[in-house]
């Protein structure tokens, strides 16, 4: 049950949320549909979505890697243009805004200085916010309009996990419904795509002995390492090297898979960790481009590809999702490897130094 605040018979609470991503996608599959099985959303989100010429999507940490991700369903399912901004930054910078703006504010806690500093700000401008949030009642949900709730269950260990699968997860449903009310037609029922990542996650959290060997292999003694994908798999690189740095203190990047040849391929040497991504069809071909330049290099390459996409040399191969979601499911190892390459250093999991669990200065 993911309610519970204890550990029971988990050695961190990491492992523990880790775990509890397919009960997650469950809640959230449950909480967001009528007894009819359609999606049920608050009727004024809907008319804000449905009113919003621009979406503009503030965050920070893992909840600004979910933004990326969201932003891909609101653009590609519900035809919103939409931006997403590092809190910390906006205001430093503020795009032009669009005539009928709507502000999504994506945060765990709910209580991040950064993202409320852009919330007063934007507030002061007369524009409306929408947040989505895992605590309910957080300042961030009592000062924006409207609020969309995670159904994570309470994250406890400092490197967020659960939380992200259910940023995406609601941000899916989100742009779907949004989708409805416009009248877009889709091909794509997201309770039931969110019913079979469950499903995937759960093979995946099956594997955990694979994976801990992976880390051994390729973690134990490096000093740094590099995540690579392209187009949407880049996003989740982005996020796999965070929990990377967050937890085992390796010196991380996640990078595109095409940007590497401009700069970043001269520090691959001999054995440095280079994890590639592939779980789209339409990248597939030239991030094993990018695998075989860095072999050349020395790399010590591991490749994580879905089901229908992998090769023999590939290391781990994911079951198959709606490509859309595959970010779901792509997650998990790189959330277990993170973890068992932490455990295997020694490292404190679930409270890394120089951490906290929600940042309430700016
Ligand atoms: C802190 C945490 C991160 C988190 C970020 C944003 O830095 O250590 O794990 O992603 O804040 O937090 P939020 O609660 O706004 O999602």
């Amino acid at each position: 049950d993911a309610s519970d605040t204890e550990k029971g018979t988990y050695p961190h609470f990491m492992l523990k949320e880790i775990d509890e991503q397919p009960i997650v996608m469950r809640n959230i599959i449950r909480e967001y549909q009528n007894e009819k099985g359609e999606l049920k959303l608050d009727k004024d989100i809907r008319k804000a979505m449905e009113k919003a010429d621009r979406i503009y999507i503030i965050a920070a940490g893992t909840s600004y890697h979910a933004g990326l991700v969201g932003k891909e369903f609101l653009e590609k399912l519900s035809n919103i243009p939409v931006e997403v901004h590092v809190a910390s930054e906006f205001s430093y910078n503020m795009p032009l805004l669009s005539e009928k703006p709507l502000f999504i504010f994506i945060s765990q806690s709910g209580e991040t200085a950064d993202s409320r500093a852009v919330l007063v700000k934007i507030k002061e401008l007369g524009h409306p916010a929408l947040t989505l949030t895992n605590v309910p009642g957080s300042t961030l949900s009592r000062e924006a309009n409207y609020t969309l709730p995670l159904h994570a269950g309470p994250e406890i260990a400092v490197a967020s996990t659960k939380a992200y699968t259910a940023q995406i997860a609601v941000l899916a449903v989100l742009a779907v419904d949004t989708a409805r009310v416009k009248g877009i037609k889709l091909d794509f029922d997201p309770l039931q795509e969110l019913a079979i990542v469950a499903n995937a996650m759960e093979v995946i959290t099956n594997q955990k002995e694979e994976l801990e060997q992976l880390a051994r292999d390729y973690f134990a003694t490096t000093r740094n390492a590099f995540y690579i994908g392209r187009s949407t798999d880049y996003h989740v690189a982005q996020e796999a090297a965070l929990k990377l740095k967050e937890i085992s203190y390796i010196q991380a990047e996640g990078f595109a898979g095409g940007e590497l040849k401009h700069g970043t391929i001269a520090l691959i040497e001999d054995g440095t960790p280079v994890i590639a991504l592939t779980t789209q069809e339409n990248v597939n071909y030239s991030i094993r481009g990018n695998v075989q330049e860095v072999v050349a290099r020395g790399a010590h390459a591991l490749i994580i590809s879905s089901k229908g996409l992998e090769q023999d040399e590939d290391a781990f191969v994911l079951p198959p999702v709606h490509e859309l979601l595959t970010p779901l499911v792509s997650v998990i190892p790189m959330q277990l490897l993170a973890y068992y390459a932490a455990l295997h250093r020694d490292c404190d999991v679930d409270k890394p130094r120089n951490l906290a669990k929600s940042v309430t200065v700016e």
